[in-house]
């Protein structure tokens, strides 16, 4: 359960090569699986995952500590680090890098290769934005998307009573508990 001043957060350490997104995407999608997030923010928010992961991988230097050379046959040190948390009312992506460069909103001429990740990131988030938080070498770029308000449906109701139906009445079997 997520309270006011407590989010669920889990996060993942990201390897410096571009198949990391894919890593990325699994990971959040089991993350938001368990967390129970609706379906249609689920594919946004993975869309924004794959976006600033992507960038942070393509273009801000690696966190210092994965610079330390590695030996023959490791695995590297991680790149960049996903982190998603889960709020009452909102999800909260954030992917930290190891650069001080930012990211910029552009507006790529129709026939432009690149420069549309950002672009989607802004359509498809509440709000998006970086902190350069010190001491850290580098920076955090995040992005919010508000979950949908489940107080504000219409709840089932009980058919003899009119009221809403309470949780083991929207059991198709199965006893209701001892009251
Ligand atoms: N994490 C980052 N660190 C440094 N610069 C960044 C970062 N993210 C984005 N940028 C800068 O912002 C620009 C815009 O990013 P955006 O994702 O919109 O486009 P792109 O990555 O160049 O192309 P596309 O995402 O369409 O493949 C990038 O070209 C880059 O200069
Ligand atoms: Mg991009």
């Amino acid at each position: 359960m997520t309270s006011a001043d407590r989010p669920l957060i889990s996060s993942l350490d990201l390897a410096p090569q571009l198949y990391s997104v894919r890593a990325a995407r699994r990971y959040a999608t089991a993350a938001f699986q368990s967390w129970h997030v609706p379906a249609g923010t689920v594919d946004n928010a993975i869309t924004i995952i794959s976006e600033l992961a992507a960038n942070a991988l393509r273009h801000a230097a690696p966190k210092p500590e994965a610079e330390a050379e590695q030996p023959a046959g490791r695995p590297v040190a991680s790149a960049c680090t996903l982190v998603l948390q889960l709020w009452p009312a909102y999800l909260l992506i954030l992917v930290c890098d190891g650069d001080r460069r930012l990211p910029v909103l552009r507006h790529p001429s129709r026939d432009a290769e690149s420069g549309r990740g950002l672009q989607l990131v802004d359509e498809l988030s509440e709000a998006w934005g970086y902190a350069l938080p010190e001491p850290a070498a580098g920076k955090v770029v995040w992005a919010q998307i508000m979950l949908p308000d489940l107080s504000e449906q219409e709840p089932e109701r009980n058919s003899a009573t009119g009221r809403p139906a309470l949780p083991w009445e929207l059991m198709r079997s199965g006893a209701a508990p001892e009251t």
